[in-house]
């Protein structure tokens, strides 16, 4: 967060309203504002984090409707602005928004697969001020980039790549790595390289969404992760601070969960393209949350007023071991989302921990894994790909059935 510029004067304050609700606790201001500016993307990528029924949400917001987040969240305190689909390219509007959110003095990433960014757009996303862009790509090989997005775009990736570069931007390159690519760490790293790139994330796949539908056929083993951190640690070595390499370990092969969105209601608040205000990407998913709509509610009043944002605030609704847990300050219980996934309860502990009475889910989803790599059953063919003909049918059934 250090590359952040300084919030500006006139936050406001919580209302009385939160006050009653929340007794002794008073949130600070939504830091991160992500908005998801529409489901809409030429990629159908089998990890997506989307949720599953996105073609049956509603109408994208407007131009002014977002640029009216974007007033509102400043006027709150964010500083932090990521634009994120879905592809935002998609939305013609994205040089508008970006020079709102640069007049407002929010820091601005871009978060995208690339396609669409022709020569034209990056230079008139440059000059509304935008910070920062993230691209991402599938894997090292055109086959394998390709398949895993349903797409043709290896190479027109590797162009937008070299127009980061020209456009003076810092390299960023983003990679989710799951079973099918994990062994190819080496070559990701060496792609990157070759592209100039400053930063690779090689970001091991979170599982939600479509990632969720396909967890049995992504999900590595522990010995291709292993290979893929021993391969990680020597790369580094050799390159030292010409690249930051950072490998996010899949939390499946922790004992301890991660403290997900520091705590929902903490710093996030992320608005999907039909206007629902959700304290984490994927909260959509979690019944009886009630979300609210930007299009209907300030943003103030959801952040800090609306039941779903205060719902998971503090520890009142932990359940043991949690609630008694000395380690809950740290975090937070884990995912709600993925306690919710796996055992049907998002007050559950996320079963990652093995203090939960659930962890044996997590631990037999990654025996599974192992058995499957083991016998080189991938099953690359039962993947299910984003796509908004098949979106509404794979929602109809109990989420937690797919576990
Ligand atoms: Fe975290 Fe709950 Fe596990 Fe304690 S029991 S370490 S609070 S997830
Ligand atoms: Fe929703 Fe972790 S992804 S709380």
């Amino acid at each position: 967060m250090s590359d952040l510029p300084p919030v500006g004067h006139g936050l406001a304050a919580p209302s009385a309203a939160f006050a009653a609700a929340a007794p002794g606790r008073t949130p600070g201001p939504p830091l991160w504002l992500l908005l998801e500016l529409t489901y809409r993307c030429p990629l159908h990528c089998v990890f997506c984090y989307n949720p599953t029924e996105f073609a049956n949400t509603g109408a994208e917001l407007s131009t002014d409707d977002w640029l009216r987040v974007l007033r509102e969240a400043r006027a709150l305190g964010a500083v932090q602005l990521g634009l994120s689909g879905g592809e935002p390219l998609a939305r013609d509007d994205l040089e508008s928004i970006v020079a709102e959110a640069r007049a407002l003095g929010f820091y601005i990433n871009l978060i995208t697969s690339g396609i669409g960014l022709s020569e034209a757009r990056i230079g008139a996303l440059k000059r509304a001020g935008l910070d920062h862009i993230q691209l991402s790509f599938q894997d090292s090989s055109r086959e394998m980039n390709d398949f895993l997005s349903s797409t043709r775009t290896f190479e027109l990736k590797a162009q937008v790549a070299a127009l980061i570069r020209q456009y003076d931007y810092p390299m960023v390159l983003n990679v989710v790595l799951h079973r099918h690519n994990i062994d190819h760490v080496g070559e990701i790293l060496a792609m990157a390289e070759r592209m100039g790139a400053q930063y690779v994330e090689l970001a091991n796949t979170q599982y939600y969404g479509w990632a969720w539908l396909n967890r049995e056929q992504l999900l590595p083993s522990r010995a291709q992760l292993e290979r893929a951190e021993e391969v990680t640690r020597a790369f580094r070595a050799r390159v030292g601070n010409r690249m930051q390499v950072y490998f996010v370990v899949p939390d499946y092969f922790e004992v301890r969960p991660k403290a997900c969105m520091s705590g929902l209601g903490s710093v996030f608040l992320a608005v999907a393209p039909d206007g629902t205000a959700m304290p984490c990407h994927a909260a959509r998913m979690l019944p009886g949350l009630a979300l609210p709509n930007v299009r209907t509610s300030p943003v103030r009043e959801i952040w800090y007023e609306s039941t779903a944002f205060n719902r998971f605030r503090g520890q009142g609704w932990m359940k043991e071991p949690c609630a008694s847990c000395p380690e809950r300050d740290t975090d937070f219980g884990g995912c709600r989302c993925q306690a919710y996934l796996l055992t049907g309860d998002a007050d559950n502990a996320d079963p990652v921990c093995d203090l939960s009475p659930h962890h044996h889910l997590v631990s037999e989803a990654v025996a599974r894994a192992e058995r499957a790599v083991a016998a080189s059953a991938g099953q690359v063919q039962k993947l299910k790909f984003r796509d908004h003909r098949i979106s509404i049918p794979v929602v109809t059934g109990d989420p937690v059935a797919g576990a």
